[in-house]
């Protein structure tokens, strides 16, 4: 009987030892969870600040880090002969490509073409690519310190149209 009892009283602590130590197990693997979630969710946020940090920013955003061009905006509505990061490197092959075609077998009305770009990119106060510090090519250009002699021939004014059309 006692024997039994005895029996059970140990079951008993054993059973509360064996909960006890489910919970202590259970905790630390809350424990556990949590760090690795804090852990993650650090990784990511690191993740997203370099990827950020890799994006071209917007003027405002960048004021303490590099400075970048304040461009006049593109034609509202409109989206570009290619995708802008494309046309930041290579719009200059695309462009000497187009006049070739032009020059030489008499292509014309290309979406490479010269005008295209300007009718979408002059700035709504001059109308122009290149008249103002802020306007697309110009702009552009004066920070990275490259010159064009383009617009030396090349009107770099939007047809009075493509002005109109973009409701500026
Ligand atoms: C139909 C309108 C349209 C035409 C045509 C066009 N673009 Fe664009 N372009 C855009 C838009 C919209 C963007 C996106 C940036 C913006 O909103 O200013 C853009 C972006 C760009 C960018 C990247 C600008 C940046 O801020 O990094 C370059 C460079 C560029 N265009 C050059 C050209 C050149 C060169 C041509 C002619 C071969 C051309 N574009 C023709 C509408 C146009
Ligand atoms: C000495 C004058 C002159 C200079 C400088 C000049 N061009 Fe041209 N360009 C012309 C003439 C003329 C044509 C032929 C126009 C036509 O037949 O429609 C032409 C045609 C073009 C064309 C094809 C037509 C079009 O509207 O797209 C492109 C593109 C072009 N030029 C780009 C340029 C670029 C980019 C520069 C600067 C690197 C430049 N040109 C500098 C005179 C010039
Ligand atoms: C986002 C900045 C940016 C904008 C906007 C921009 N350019 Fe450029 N452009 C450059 C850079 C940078 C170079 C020099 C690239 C190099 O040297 O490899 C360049 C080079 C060029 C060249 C070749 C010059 C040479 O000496 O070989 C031409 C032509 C040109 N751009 C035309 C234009 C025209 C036209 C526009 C407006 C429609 C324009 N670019 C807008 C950044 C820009």
């Amino acid at each position: 009987m006692t024997g039994l009892r005895s029996l059970r009283a140990t079951a008993g602590e054993g059973g509360r030892a064996a909960a006890a130590g489910d919970q202590r197990r259970r905790s630390a693997t809350r424990a556990r969870r949590a760090a690795v979630a804090a852990g993650v969710a650090a990784a990511m946020l690191a993740g997203a600040a370099l990827v950020a940090a890799a994006l071209p920013q917007p003027a405002a955003a960048q004021a303490a880090r590099t400075p970048l061009p304040v461009l006049a905006p593109a034609r509202t509505g409109s989206r570009c002969v290619e995708p802008p990061e494309l046309m930041r490197r290579l719009h200059m092959q695309l462009l000497r490509h187009q006049r070739d075609l032009t020059v030489h077998a008499g292509e014309r009305g290309s979406k490479y073409r010269l005008q295209g770009c300007i009718d979408c990119h002059a700035s709504a106060a001059t109308g122009s690519v290149a008249a103002a510090p802020t306007d697309f090519c110009v702009g552009c250009h004066a920070y990275a310190a490259v010159r064009i002699d383009c617009f030396e021939c090349h009107n770099p004014k939007a047809a009075p149209l493509a002005l109109a059309k973009g409701q500026r």
